[in-house]
């Protein structure tokens, strides 16, 4: 028995997930699959004592994917689109941490600010020679700013549509077309255009985004109204006064945080509560915040949570404020950093598994992974999501998430789309990590 306030050493750790470790080879075994060849990270089953060895499913066998699909339905369809700082996405917070306490865990709410910008309506107008006022929209991740200056008619604006002296500091009026829209801006940046304006070249009018941020002003126009201004300039010189602006706001947001009564925060289970505006988020990221929720149940039913905590992280769209909050204040307090992080994000929809995060991570999970009958690809650290939160504070983090969701982000990202048996993957595939984690 361990008594209270005892924190086991990290041998005892080491052992408890060699147990899950074990079970879950055994959990293959007996799957649809046939068993593949368990990895070295899946051999440590002569440390099972003989009490656990006659109940092989302490953890593992408890994991149910409509239990974790029911919180799916309660954060995606109940409360629904949770933007950060919004009413809905604290709502989803209080649910998370209740569900915490019922299992047993200690909860913290953790509040934090975030400052955000918000794009206010773009104007361009025609100054002269005749006063227009046109109806322009914002490319998504467009800079803000002010501009007031000449037009100059640059083509697809391909590098050798920009006048050979350059824009200097004038506006590039591009039709859209054969490049994407970030590499039209790119080129007009360098250029040394003060702004860009994008028309469409079928009729309508045009929206879009950019890959990254601008460092100048990106508009868009219709087809009809840039056929406008180029008409214009064939008459003559045109000046425009063009405006895209940003307001920053802060917003409130929280972090919920469950640890077992005695215990520190030694490996970290994670996952995004809040949602896009746009969308009930059901696979980004309600999917992982149910599996969280649904691995902390069966961990404290096995008595296994020692030394693992679960953070529901707010704020997680408008830029990884959540989890940027939850290090720096371990960090700013002085406390233990966790000795790594695994995070759930985008784990119910789609064709395969797949990792990325700290490379001697991904690997160990990928070793024990096909002993699940699972096969996740280890890929490319180019997700942005919280595990690099971690990363960046030198904590080993991984992030696990089932590619690809055609929906994420749109208001089709709803529950109807996620699949239980995915929600219990993604656990069964957190419990070996867990495992691997702790291995020698
Ligand atoms: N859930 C996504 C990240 C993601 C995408 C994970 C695909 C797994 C598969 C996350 O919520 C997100 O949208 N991230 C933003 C960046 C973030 C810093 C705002 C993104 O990818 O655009
Ligand atoms: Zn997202």
């Amino acid at each position: 028995m361990i008594p209270p306030r005892f924190i086991p050493p990290l041998s005892c750790l080491t052992f408890l997930c060699a147990l899950i470790l074990s079970c879950l080879a055994l959990t293959a075994c007996q799957g649809t699959k046939p068993p593949a060849e368990p990895s070295p990270t899946v051999s440590p089953t002569a440390t099972l004592s003989p009490t656990v060895t006659s109940s092989p499913w302490p953890v593992a066998s408890q994991v149910d994917g409509d239990r974790a699909y029911r919180h799916v339905l309660v954060l995606a369809e109940d409360i629904g689109s949770r933007p950060a700082g919004s009413g809905a996405e604290r709502q989803a917070a209080q649910y998370i941490s209740q569900q915490l306490i019922t299992y047993g865990y200690r909860t913290q709410v953790q509040e934090f600010t975030f400052e955000y910008y918000v794009e206010e309506a773009p104007s361009l107008e025609v100054v002269e020679p005749t006063p227009l006022s046109l109806n322009p929209a914002a490319l998504r991740l467009s800079a803000g700013g002010e501009v007031t200056a000449e037009v100059v008619l640059a083509g697809l604006g391909r590098p050798h549509d920009f006048p050979p002296e350059g824009l200097k500091s004038r506006i590039a009026l591009i039709e859209r077309g054969e490049l994407s829209f970030s590499d039209k801006v790119t080129n007009a940046t360098a250029a040394g255009a003060a702004a860009v304006v994008i028309y469409n070249n079928v009729e309508g009018p045009l929206r879009g985004d950019l890959q990254e941020e601008s460092s100048i002003p990106a508009l868009s126009l219709s087809q009809a109204e840039g056929r406008q201004l180029q008409a214009m300039l064939e008459e003559g010189p045109l000046t425009v006064h063009l405006s895209a602006k940003l307001a920053q706001e802060t917003g409130m947001s929280q972090n919920v945080i469950g640890r077992s009564p005695q215990d520190d925060c030694r490996v970290v289970v994670g996952a995004h509560y809040d949602s896009v505006a746009a969308g009930p988020g059901a696979n980004d990221n309600a999917s992982g915040s149910a599996t969280l929720l649904e691995i902390a149940r069966v961990l404290e039913l096995g008595g296994q949570q020692e030394g693992v905590c679960f953070v529901a992280f707010g704020a997680e769209e408008p830029g990884l404020f959540g989890s940027r909050h939850f290090v720096t204040t371990l960090t700013s307090q002085g406390q233990p950093s966790p000795q790594a992080m695994v995070n759930l994000d985008m784990v119910g929809v789609g064709a395969e598994w797949q990792l990325m995060g700290s490379p001697a991570l991904v690997e160990k999970i990928d070793q024990g992974a096909a002993a699940l009958g699972l096969d996740p690809l280890p890929t490319e650290p180019r997700l942005n999501t919280d595990h690099l939160s971690f990363m960046a504070a030198d904590i080993p983090a991984v992030l696990i998430h089932r590619f690809e969701d055609p929906r994420y982000h749109t208001e089709f990202d709803r529950a109807e789309f996620v699949e239980p048996q995915l929600l219990e993957e993604a656990a069964k595939l957190t419990l070996l990590a867990l495992a691997a984690l702790t291995s020698p």
